[in-house]
């Protein structure tokens, strides 16, 4: 099967690309590197490029494709307040150009890496599929109008799609090779393991007056590789004939801020100091995901759901490799 991943060197999409190799899949990833590195990319061929620029697209597309997945977002979503000019062209503009670039070329299935942004603050937990969608930020309306989109390109030219919502994707390759490389680095679980490293002095904890048990923010912390592997079985339904659909992706376990640095201090070995902040713009207490959807109709079994687990295989990245 023919590949393309868009975003391919960036952190979930790289180990998308690795997963995709040992599928025995020929894969070519499209990528910037604004964000993403050259080196995270362990196997196929990779073109350095804009998934904006339409023409480099349509060369690209015209090599022929099964299907195309899509990892290619800006996903800060402070940035995406301050600059919605870039997120809404980046993130939805450009992957409308993008389908409209895989209708000529007669690709018929798409992977879009959505995101719990696109509930807003949530009216219950765990958050299902049928759950409102109200995203309170320009990040989470452009997922979701790609989301919208998607359905009607369906409609109208047959593409199908199916759109995994990630919520915290965390972790890193079991086996090493890669990890989180995000700069600025803005995720929770990398900044307490630089802390731990002595990289940076301290973790910042937003807010501790949250109404959870112990006033921090709760998460539902999905590894990487199981996000990868729901990618996989997304594809696989697609190629079965099934419809269109989008997924909500957590283990459907919540932890804290405060419980997410006590597990690190026990994996590292190491005090991480804490520093109590404000709040954060735009963070809902509480994020945890209804996976059930997925299980039955992906058949999709998340392995590694030990938060220990998680943050063991981002500090294995974070000390060896993430110099
Ligand atoms: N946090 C801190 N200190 C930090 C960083 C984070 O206390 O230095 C807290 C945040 O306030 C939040 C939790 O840790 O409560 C997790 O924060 P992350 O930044 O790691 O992740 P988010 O939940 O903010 O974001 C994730 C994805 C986004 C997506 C969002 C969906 O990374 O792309 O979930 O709501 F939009």
């Amino acid at each position: 099967m023919k590949i393309l991943v868009i975003g391919g060197a960036g952190y979930i999409g790289s180990h998308m690309v690795k997963m995709l190799g040992q599928k025995k899949c020929y894969v070519t990833t499209l990528d910037n590197l604004a964000s993403g590195h050259r080196d995270a990319v362990l196997i196929g061929d990779f073109v350095q490029g804009d998934y904006g620029d339409p023409v480099l697209l349509d060369s690209l597309l015209a090599r022929g494709f099964d299907a195309v997945m899509h990892f290619a977002s800006l996903i800060q979503v402070a940035e995406s307040v301050q600059h919605p000019d870039d997120y809404y062209r980046n993130n939805f503009v450009n992957t409308l150009s993008l389908l409209n670039s895989m209708k000529k070329h007669k690709i018929k299935y798409f992977i879009f890496s959505s995101s719990a942004a696109i509930f807003g603050e949530p009216i219950y937990n765990p958050i299902d599929e049928t759950h409102t969608q109200l995203p309170i930020n320009p990040y989470g309306r452009t997922k979701l109008m790609v989301e919208q989109l998607l359905g009607d390109y369906d409609r109208a030219f047959g593409i199908k799609s199916v759109c995994l919502r990630y919520f915290n994707a965390a972790g890193a390759d079991p086996e090493g090779q890669l990890g989180e490389r995000h700069n600025p680095e803005t995720h929770l679980i990398p900044l307490i393991l630089q802390a731990a490293k002595g990289k940076l002095s301290h973790i910042n904890v937003f807010g501790r007056d949250y109404d959870t048990p112990d006033g921090t923010c709760i998460r539902d912390y999905i590894h990487v590789n199981d996000i990868c592997s729901a990618h996989w079985l997304a594809l696989l339904s697609l190629l079965r004939g099934e419809d269109s659909q989008s997924y909500n992706l957590g283990n459907g376990n919540g932890f804290s801020v405060k419980e997410i640095i006590e597990t690190a201090e026990k994996v590292t070995g190491q005090i991480i100091f804490q520093v109590d902040s404000p709040r954060r713009d735009g963070d809902p207490s509480r994020l945890i995901a209804d996976s059930r959807l997925a299980h039955e109709r992906l058949g999709w079994r998340p392995q590694y759901t030990e938060i220990k687990n998680i943050i063991e295989h981002a500090w294995r990245w974070e000390r060896f490799f993430n110099i």
